[in-house]
């Protein structure tokens, strides 16, 4: 279990999937992400190469969402974080999930590279990745199909380097 201040992860079972494919069909949620079949979300569950947490959050800790890294085996150490989706939105609950996140790559997963790729569209996403401190590598352009045309993914990442150099100088203060 991986737990700041107001949140914590906790390795999803396969009876939380329901709860998770809802969260993921939710409409506030889908055109940011590309929904994944049961199969996949099982596979991720299994597979030792991926991390599939719930997140829990609030007084009693209720589900709010789920979050996936992939390349936990990765031999280049590049851990990816693949989706983070929250139904409760604009209270500081993605920040502080990507704080644990980022900590528990570069600590605990012993990753060199942190990355991710977010729609273009993503605005909150997008400023809040790249508050954390993550890089812009470039754009794959039109490259996801949306109901009207199509969107540009931003490639972004951490390395190890940045990670310590940001957490050395909150440190300091
Ligand atoms: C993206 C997501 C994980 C962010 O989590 P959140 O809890 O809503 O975000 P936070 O409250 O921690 O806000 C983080 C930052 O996002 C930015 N932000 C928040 N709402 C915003 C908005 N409506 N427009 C633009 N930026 C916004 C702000 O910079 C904010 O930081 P600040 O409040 O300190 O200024 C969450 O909104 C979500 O699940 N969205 C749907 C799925 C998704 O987009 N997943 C990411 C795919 S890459």
């Amino acid at each position: 279990m991986a737990e700041r201040s107001n949140i914590r992860l906790r390795p999803t079972m396969l009876s939380d999937l329901d709860f998770v494919i809802s969260v993921e069909q939710d409409e506030r949620n889908r055109p940011f992400i590309t929904p994944w079949e049961r199969t996949q979300h099982e596979g991720a569950v299994r597979f030792p190469d991926f991390r599939h947490f719930i997140v829990e959050a609030g007084p009693t800790y209720g589900s709010t969402g789920f979050v996936i890294l992939q390349g936990c085996r990765n031999p280049h150490r590049s851990v990816e974080l693949k989706r983070i989706v929250l139904q409760t939105k604009g209270q500081g609950l993605g920040r502080a999930c990507v704080r644990l996140l980022t900590q528990m790559a570069f600590r605990d997963l012993g990753a060199h590279r942190f990355w991710l790729d977010v729609k273009s569209l993503n605005e909150r996403a997008l400023a809040l990745y790249r508050s954390e401190g993550f890089v812009e590598e470039g754009r794959l352009r039109d490259s996801v199909k949306t109901d009207d045309g199509f969107d540009s993914l931003i490639v972004m990442s951490m390395l190890e380097s940045e990670y310590i150099a940001r957490r050395d100088a909150k440190e300091k203060g």
